[in-house]
């Protein structure tokens, strides 16, 4: 990992997954701040070894290499104006907010910063995150790589050349997650009324979902082609699989993903 300093703003779920998976790749603890305005956030980062811990926002942003906004999309104008008393030419700010512009961004924190926006998800607490990174065309190629350097210490990270691509990052990815939940929490329920205890359930269905997602991600098989290995002519997973298909999951899957998009791009509109 290569050595610059990291300052987050606001320590909740996203900034201390991301700095978690900084330390286990490598960080010096003493090159990552943090601000947060209650203690709670600031003492779980003081019990995994960071030092810098501040109530001030100023104080953690002025001189770091990298700023993370990691606020809520609501304060982040507020948050931005702030630091734009300290926020400097050359300096990285990657925002992980959802929906907020870069342009309105780089126009609140002053207009010299670098800033890349970055749409992340859940999976980065277990640093099996999946995050698309969009920069602004004035982004320097160093601050670039320093952008990938930290999203990746959470996970796999795809650059979009557009930034209305993260709303298709947003319905791919980022709620993501939520769509493999809810289908696993109705596979589950139906196992057990199918006579299964909630543990084996639960283990099974969460293992085959991690067995599945590794088949795509590291073969080079499509995942049509994965479902026909599975399904034998005339067998139960053909059964299965054609039932999904007569209650139209695929339209199922469209819509759920076209509705996520417009929503994205709605709060777009509302927080930039
Ligand atoms: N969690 C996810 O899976 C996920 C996925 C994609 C994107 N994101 C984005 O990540 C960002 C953070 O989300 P989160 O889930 O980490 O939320 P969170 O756990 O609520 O963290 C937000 C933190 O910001 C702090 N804060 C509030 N006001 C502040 C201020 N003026 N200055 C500095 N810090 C302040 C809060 O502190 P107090 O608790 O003391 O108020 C809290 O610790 C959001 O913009 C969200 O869109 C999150």
């Amino acid at each position: 990992m290569s050595a610059f300093t990291t300052a987050f703003i606001g320590a909740g779920n996203m900034s201390r997954s991301i700095i978690s998976g900084l330390l286990a790749s490598g960080a010096d603890p003493r090159s990552i701040s943090a601000s947060n305005p209650s203690d709670g956030p600031l003492d779980e980062l003081r019990q995994m070894g960071l030092v810098n811990l501040s109530q001030s926002n100023l104080s953690v942003a002025e001189g770091a290499d990298v700023v993370v906004l990691g606020v809520k999309p609501q304060i982040m104008q507020s948050v931005c104006e702030e630091l734009a008393a300290v926020v400097c030419k050359d300096q990285l700010v990657v925002s992980v907010a959802a929906g907020v512009a870069a342009d309105s961004l780089h126009r609140w924190i002053g207009g010299a910063a670098d800033i890349v926006r970055c749409m992340p998800n859940t999976p980065s607490q277990l640093a099996a995150g999946a995050s698309g990174l969009f920069a602004r065309a004035s982004v320097s190629d160093a601050n670039r790589q320093r952008a990938e350097e930290v999203m990746r210490a959470v996970g796999l990270v795809r650059w979009v050349d557009e930034e209305a691509l993260l709303h298709a990052v947003t319905a791919v990815a980022g709620s993501a997650p939520a769509y493999f939940f809810q289908f696993m929490e109705a596979m589950i329920a139906e196992a057990r009324r199918m006579g299964l205890d909630e543990e084996t359930a639960r283990t099974l269905c969460a293992q085959t979902c991690i067995g599945a997602g590794r088949m795509l991600a590291e073969g080079d098989v499509d995942a049509g082609e994965l479902r026909r290995r599975v399904c034998s002519p005339k067998g139960a997973t053909e059964r299965a699989v054609a039932a999904f298909s007569a209650a139209g999951l695929e339209a199922i899957v469209s819509k759920a993903m076209q509705d996520c998009y417009a929503r994205s791009e709605e709060m777009g509109r509302e927080l930039s």
